[in-house]
Protein backbone atom coordinates (compact mmCIF):
# COMPACT_ATOMS: atom_id res chain seq x y z
CA UNK A 1 0.00 0.00 0.00
CA UNK A 2 1.13 3.86 -0.88
CA UNK A 3 1.06 6.68 1.33
CA UNK A 4 -2.59 8.16 2.32
CA UNK A 5 -3.54 10.41 0.00
CA UNK A 6 -3.61 13.70 2.29
CA UNK A 7 -6.46 15.53 3.22
CA UNK A 8 -7.87 18.89 1.32
CA UNK A 9 -6.16 21.61 3.69
CA UNK A 10 -6.85 25.32 4.09
CA UNK A 11 -3.50 26.48 5.48
CA UNK A 12 -0.44 24.90 3.78
CA UNK A 13 1.63 22.43 6.17
CA UNK A 14 3.45 20.48 4.17
CA UNK A 15 6.51 22.59 3.38
CA UNK A 16 5.34 24.45 0.47
CA UNK A 17 4.26 27.60 -0.13
CA UNK A 18 1.12 27.77 -1.55
CA UNK A 19 2.11 31.30 -3.34
CA UNK A 20 1.20 30.10 -7.30
CA UNK A 21 2.41 32.85 -9.69
CA UNK A 22 -1.04 32.00 -11.50
CA UNK A 23 -2.95 34.85 -13.34
CA UNK A 24 -6.13 35.40 -11.78
CA UNK A 25 -8.51 33.85 -14.20
CA UNK A 26 -6.88 30.18 -13.25
CA UNK A 27 -9.55 28.08 -11.15
CA UNK A 28 -6.34 26.50 -8.48
CA UNK A 29 -9.01 24.53 -6.69
CA UNK A 30 -8.39 21.64 -9.68
CA UNK A 31 -5.36 19.91 -10.07
CA UNK A 32 -3.28 21.01 -13.56
CA UNK A 33 -1.38 18.02 -15.09
CA UNK A 34 1.71 20.67 -15.26
CA UNK A 35 1.52 21.73 -11.85
CA UNK A 36 1.59 17.52 -10.79
CA UNK A 37 4.42 16.99 -12.77
CA UNK A 38 5.97 20.13 -11.24
CA UNK A 39 5.69 18.30 -8.13
CA UNK A 40 6.75 14.85 -9.26
CA UNK A 41 10.09 16.99 -10.51
CA UNK A 42 10.33 18.20 -7.15
CA UNK A 43 9.46 21.83 -7.92
CA UNK A 44 7.69 24.37 -5.61
CA UNK A 45 5.13 25.81 -8.45
CA UNK A 46 2.06 23.24 -7.51
CA UNK A 47 -0.44 23.61 -4.99
CA UNK A 48 -2.18 21.13 -2.39
CA UNK A 49 -4.90 19.78 -4.90
CA UNK A 50 -1.96 19.29 -7.11
CA UNK A 51 0.13 17.37 -4.73
CA UNK A 52 -3.11 15.10 -3.54
CA UNK A 53 -3.61 14.53 -7.12
CA UNK A 54 0.28 13.44 -7.64
CA UNK A 55 -0.34 11.17 -4.08
CA UNK A 56 -3.31 9.77 -5.70
CA UNK A 57 -0.33 8.40 -8.91
CA UNK A 58 1.96 7.67 -6.49
CA UNK A 59 0.20 5.05 -4.64
CA UNK A 60 -0.28 3.05 -7.41
CA UNK A 61 3.10 3.97 -9.34
CA UNK A 62 6.03 4.72 -6.47
CA UNK A 63 8.61 5.14 -8.57
CA UNK A 64 6.52 7.66 -10.52
CA UNK A 65 9.21 10.41 -9.13
CA UNK A 66 12.05 8.88 -10.29
CA UNK A 67 9.87 8.34 -13.92
CA UNK A 68 9.00 12.02 -13.86
CA UNK A 69 13.06 12.23 -13.65
CA UNK A 70 14.06 9.82 -16.19
CA UNK A 71 11.60 11.44 -18.67
CA UNK A 72 13.54 14.89 -17.97
CA UNK A 73 16.96 12.66 -18.66
CA UNK A 74 15.66 11.28 -22.00
CA UNK A 75 14.90 14.43 -23.36
CA UNK A 76 18.96 15.84 -22.41
CA UNK A 77 19.81 12.58 -24.57
CA UNK A 78 17.47 13.42 -27.30
CA UNK A 79 18.70 17.21 -27.73
CA UNK A 80 22.11 15.95 -27.33
CA UNK A 81 21.32 13.59 -30.55
CA UNK A 82 18.64 16.34 -32.04
CA UNK A 83 21.04 19.57 -32.07
CA UNK A 84 24.67 17.74 -31.18
CA UNK A 85 24.56 14.92 -34.16
CA UNK A 86 21.55 15.51 -36.12
CA UNK A 87 22.12 19.32 -36.73
CA UNK A 88 18.67 20.30 -35.52
CA UNK A 89 18.15 24.21 -34.88
CA UNK A 90 14.60 24.86 -35.04
CA UNK A 91 12.44 22.99 -32.04
CA UNK A 92 9.06 22.83 -31.10
CA UNK A 93 7.67 21.80 -27.68
CA UNK A 94 4.65 21.13 -26.98
CA UNK A 95 3.29 20.79 -24.01
CA UNK A 96 6.08 21.97 -22.39
CA UNK A 97 5.48 22.55 -19.11
CA UNK A 98 6.58 23.96 -15.92
CA UNK A 99 10.13 25.63 -16.37
CA UNK A 100 12.29 22.95 -14.15
CA UNK A 101 16.45 22.38 -14.07
CA UNK A 102 18.01 21.85 -17.88
CA UNK A 103 14.92 23.07 -19.66
CA UNK A 104 15.12 22.57 -23.67
CA UNK A 105 16.13 25.51 -24.93
CA UNK A 106 19.01 25.59 -22.29
CA UNK A 107 19.53 21.89 -22.85
CA UNK A 108 19.83 22.56 -27.01
CA UNK A 109 22.18 25.47 -26.41
CA UNK A 110 24.61 23.49 -24.58
CA UNK A 111 24.83 21.77 -27.96
CA UNK A 112 24.37 24.68 -30.27
CA UNK A 113 24.22 28.42 -29.11
CA UNK A 114 21.72 29.16 -32.34
CA UNK A 115 18.73 26.65 -31.34
CA UNK A 116 15.78 28.65 -32.22
CA UNK A 117 13.03 26.57 -29.58
CA UNK A 118 9.24 27.76 -29.16
CA UNK A 119 7.49 26.23 -26.38
CA UNK A 120 3.75 25.38 -26.87
CA UNK A 121 1.24 24.70 -23.41
CA UNK A 122 -2.12 25.25 -22.94
CA UNK A 123 -1.98 26.20 -19.15
CA UNK A 124 -1.72 29.81 -18.24
CA UNK A 125 0.83 28.92 -15.61
CA UNK A 126 2.99 27.69 -17.59
CA UNK A 127 2.92 30.38 -19.96
CA UNK A 128 3.13 33.18 -17.05
CA UNK A 129 6.42 31.64 -15.93
CA UNK A 130 7.54 31.11 -18.86
CA UNK A 131 6.90 35.36 -20.27
CA UNK A 132 8.86 35.57 -16.83
CA UNK A 133 11.83 33.59 -17.88
CA UNK A 134 11.81 34.14 -21.35
CA UNK A 135 11.26 37.87 -21.11
CA UNK A 136 14.86 39.04 -22.89
CA UNK A 137 15.14 36.10 -24.92
CA UNK A 138 15.23 36.55 -28.67
CA UNK A 139 15.39 32.76 -30.52
CA UNK A 140 13.34 31.27 -27.41
CA UNK A 141 9.82 32.07 -27.17
CA UNK A 142 6.63 30.11 -25.74
CA UNK A 143 3.02 30.52 -27.01
CA UNK A 144 -0.50 29.00 -25.86
CA UNK A 145 -1.90 26.48 -27.83
CA UNK A 146 -3.93 23.46 -27.80
CA UNK A 147 -2.45 20.11 -29.12
CA UNK A 148 -6.03 19.10 -29.77
CA UNK A 149 -5.85 21.79 -32.72
CA UNK A 150 -2.56 21.52 -33.64
CA UNK A 151 -2.83 24.02 -37.00
CA UNK A 152 -2.94 26.74 -34.53
CA UNK A 153 1.11 25.92 -33.44
CA UNK A 154 2.18 26.01 -36.81
CA UNK A 155 0.22 29.19 -37.94
CA UNK A 156 0.65 31.29 -34.85
CA UNK A 157 2.40 34.45 -35.59
CA UNK A 158 5.37 33.97 -32.83
CA UNK A 159 5.54 30.49 -34.11
CA UNK A 160 6.02 30.98 -38.14
CA UNK A 161 8.30 34.29 -36.34
CA UNK A 162 11.26 32.05 -35.27
CA UNK A 163 10.68 28.87 -36.90
CA UNK A 164 11.05 27.92 -40.47
CA UNK A 165 9.15 24.91 -41.40
CA UNK A 166 10.01 24.80 -44.65
CA UNK A 167 13.56 24.08 -43.44
CA UNK A 168 14.03 20.70 -40.74
CA UNK A 169 12.74 21.18 -37.42
CA UNK A 170 12.17 18.65 -34.40
CA UNK A 171 9.20 18.74 -32.66
CA UNK A 172 8.54 17.58 -29.28
CA UNK A 173 5.73 15.38 -27.55
CA UNK A 174 7.13 15.03 -23.94
CA UNK A 175 4.75 12.94 -21.62
CA UNK A 176 1.86 14.94 -23.51
CA UNK A 177 -0.14 12.48 -25.75
CA UNK A 178 -1.84 10.67 -22.86
CA UNK A 179 -3.37 13.86 -21.24
CA UNK A 180 -5.93 13.64 -24.77
CA UNK A 181 -8.59 11.46 -24.67
CA UNK A 182 -9.45 9.06 -27.33
CA UNK A 183 -12.25 11.13 -28.15
CA UNK A 184 -9.58 14.03 -28.63
CA UNK A 185 -7.85 12.09 -30.98
CA UNK A 186 -4.09 12.01 -30.09
CA UNK A 187 -3.35 10.06 -33.01
CA UNK A 188 -5.02 12.48 -35.64
CA UNK A 189 -2.83 15.61 -33.85
CA UNK A 190 0.45 13.19 -34.21
CA UNK A 191 -0.55 12.90 -37.93
CA UNK A 192 -1.01 16.18 -38.59
CA UNK A 193 2.18 17.66 -37.14
CA UNK A 194 3.82 14.30 -38.96
CA UNK A 195 2.62 15.50 -42.00
CA UNK A 196 3.92 18.92 -41.05
CA UNK A 197 7.88 17.25 -41.31
CA UNK A 198 10.07 18.32 -44.08
CA UNK A 199 12.78 16.16 -44.49
CA UNK A 200 15.32 15.54 -42.00
CA UNK A 201 13.13 16.39 -39.37
CA UNK A 202 12.17 14.70 -36.36
CA UNK A 203 9.63 13.62 -33.55
CA UNK A 204 9.92 13.14 -30.55
CA UNK A 205 7.19 10.83 -28.14
CA UNK A 206 7.32 9.74 -25.10
CA UNK A 207 3.95 8.98 -23.17
CA UNK A 208 2.70 6.27 -20.89
CA UNK A 209 1.72 2.76 -22.56
CA UNK A 210 -0.40 0.54 -21.52
CA UNK A 211 1.40 -2.80 -22.33
CA UNK A 212 -0.75 -4.96 -19.86
CA UNK A 213 1.26 -3.89 -16.98
CA UNK A 214 -1.00 -4.79 -14.13
CA UNK A 215 -0.56 -1.66 -12.99
CA UNK A 216 -1.65 0.63 -15.82
CA UNK A 217 -5.13 0.48 -15.43
CA UNK A 218 -5.14 1.54 -11.77
CA UNK A 219 -2.67 4.78 -12.87
CA UNK A 220 -4.86 5.55 -15.62
CA UNK A 221 -7.70 5.66 -13.18
CA UNK A 222 -5.55 7.82 -10.76
CA UNK A 223 -4.82 10.26 -13.17
CA UNK A 224 -8.79 10.47 -14.40
CA UNK A 225 -10.20 10.58 -10.64
CA UNK A 226 -8.07 13.54 -9.59
CA UNK A 227 -9.58 15.12 -12.52
CA UNK A 228 -6.34 16.29 -14.06
CA UNK A 229 -5.40 14.54 -16.90
CA UNK A 230 -7.06 11.58 -19.22
CA UNK A 231 -5.60 7.78 -20.14
CA UNK A 232 -2.47 6.33 -19.67
CA UNK A 233 -3.32 3.59 -22.84
CA UNK A 234 -1.63 5.81 -25.58
CA UNK A 235 -0.77 2.47 -27.26
CA UNK A 236 -1.04 3.02 -30.91
CA UNK A 237 0.44 6.33 -30.87
CA UNK A 238 3.36 4.26 -32.15
CA UNK A 239 1.46 1.66 -34.42
CA UNK A 240 -0.51 4.99 -35.83
CA UNK A 241 3.05 6.09 -36.84
CA UNK A 242 4.27 3.53 -38.33
CA UNK A 243 1.11 3.15 -40.48
CA UNK A 244 1.63 6.07 -41.94
CA UNK A 245 5.07 5.28 -42.98
CA UNK A 246 7.58 6.88 -40.52
CA UNK A 247 11.41 5.39 -39.89
CA UNK A 248 12.15 5.01 -36.04
CA UNK A 249 14.98 6.43 -34.55
CA UNK A 250 15.64 5.06 -31.16
CA UNK A 251 19.31 5.22 -30.36
CA UNK A 252 18.51 8.41 -28.77
CA UNK A 253 16.71 6.96 -26.06
CA UNK A 254 19.41 4.36 -25.15
CA UNK A 255 22.75 6.64 -24.55
C1 LIG B 1 3.61 16.06 -18.01
S1 LIG B 1 3.90 17.65 -18.66
C2 LIG B 1 5.26 17.28 -19.73
C3 LIG B 1 6.34 18.36 -19.73
C4 LIG B 1 7.49 18.11 -20.67
N1 LIG B 1 7.06 18.02 -22.05
C5 LIG B 1 8.28 16.88 -20.31
O1 LIG B 1 8.23 15.90 -21.06
O2 LIG B 1 8.97 16.89 -19.30
C6 LIG B 1 2.54 17.82 -19.83
C7 LIG B 1 2.33 19.23 -20.30
O3 LIG B 1 1.42 19.19 -21.39
C8 LIG B 1 0.54 20.30 -21.28
N2 LIG B 1 -0.68 19.97 -22.03
C9 LIG B 1 -1.62 19.04 -21.73
N3 LIG B 1 -2.57 19.00 -22.67
C10 LIG B 1 -2.23 19.93 -23.60
C11 LIG B 1 -2.81 20.36 -24.83
N4 LIG B 1 -3.94 19.81 -25.28
N5 LIG B 1 -2.18 21.32 -25.55
C12 LIG B 1 -1.03 21.88 -25.09
N6 LIG B 1 -0.43 21.52 -23.94
C13 LIG B 1 -1.02 20.55 -23.20
C14 LIG B 1 0.31 20.45 -19.80
O4 LIG B 1 -0.15 21.75 -19.47
C15 LIG B 1 1.69 20.15 -19.26
O5 LIG B 1 2.45 21.32 -19.13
Amino acid sequence: MGDPVPEATDRDDDGFQDDLHAPPDVDTTRPSIARVYDFLLGGKENLDVDRRAAHRFLNVVPEAKQIALDNREFLRRALRFLVGEAGIRQVLDVGSGLPTAGNVHELAHEFAPDVRVVYVDNDPVVLAHGYALLNHDRITTIIQADLRRPETIFEHDEATALIDFSEPFAVLLGGILHHLHDKEDPYGATAHIAERLVPDSYLLVSNFLDDGEPRAKAAERAFMDSGCAAAASARGTSSAASSRGWSWWTRGSST
